[in-house]
């Protein structure tokens, strides 16, 4: 049975190549989601354009604009709730959100994190794997919580780190798997698969999820 399109709000600070991805994959046929609107803080975010060229509805809400980081985030949850989404992507996205915000998004806000959380949270993931002489490095899906990039993971990809390979080597081989990961996460979603229970714990076919799913031993969207 196809589900019924999961209404979704992407967020996004810049390039937008996970979007893209998702755009690829619900293009394909393979991803039912209703992309309402591509929201960023950023105005210079290159991946308003692709929101444009797909028709999707684009909106900046510059955080510069505003004196604190409540009048933005009141701005931004009802640019977003306009849209009555019941998932928010954060793909790129790259504020750290407050609490109430947060609480607000509970178990429908999930972020794609360049990393094998809980290794390496926060920024400049890849030159850190290198330098701490990680033998794979990867990406996670998780859902959102006050603990940055701390909430509960439900999907990872993983990918060798080779000798020799420059952060940027290895941020081009890891993206690459972003853009199979965070579509079929929003799959998992809209096919009402994963869900966040009321303890805190993901469910993955009504069932606690003992550990991350592992992205090479899905059947994962390539789009
Ligand atoms: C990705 O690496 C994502 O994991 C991280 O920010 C980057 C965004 O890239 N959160 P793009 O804008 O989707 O191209």
């Amino acid at each position: 049975m196809t589900p019924r399109p999961l209404p979704v709000v992407v967020l996004i600070s810049g390039r937008g190549s996970n979007l893209q991805a998702i755009i690829d994959c619900h293009r394909a046929g393979q991803l039912p989601v209703d992309i309402r609107a591509v929201i960023s803080n950023r105005p210079a975010a290159a991946g308003l354009a692709l929101a444009a060229q797909a028709g999707i509805e684009t909106t900046v809400i510059d955080h510069t604009a505003f004196g604190d980081r409540a009048g933005f985030e009141q701005a931004l949850s009802a640019a977003i709730d306009h849209h009555s989404p019941a998932l928010v992507v954060l793909a790129g996205f790259m504020r750290v959100l407050g609490a109430d915000f947060v609480a607000h998004y509970h178990g429908r806000m999930i972020n794609i994190h360049p990393s094998l959380l809980p290794e390496f949270p926060g920024l400049d993931t890849h030159r850190r794997a290198i330098e701490a002489g990680a033998g794979t490095h990867g990406a996670s899906v998780h859902f959102v919580t006050a603990d940055v990039d701390g909430g509960p993971v439900f999907a990872q990809a993983r990918v060798p780190v080779l000798a020799d390979d420059t952060p940027e080597e290895l941020a081009a081989r890891v993206l690459e798997q972003e853009h199979r990961l965070l579509p079929t996460a929003i799959h998992w979603i809209a096919a009402g698969r994963i869900e966040l229970d009321p303890h805190g714990e993901v469910r993955l076919d009504g069932s606690v999820l003992g550990a991350p799913r592992n992205l090479a031993e899905e059947a994962a969207l390539s789009c």
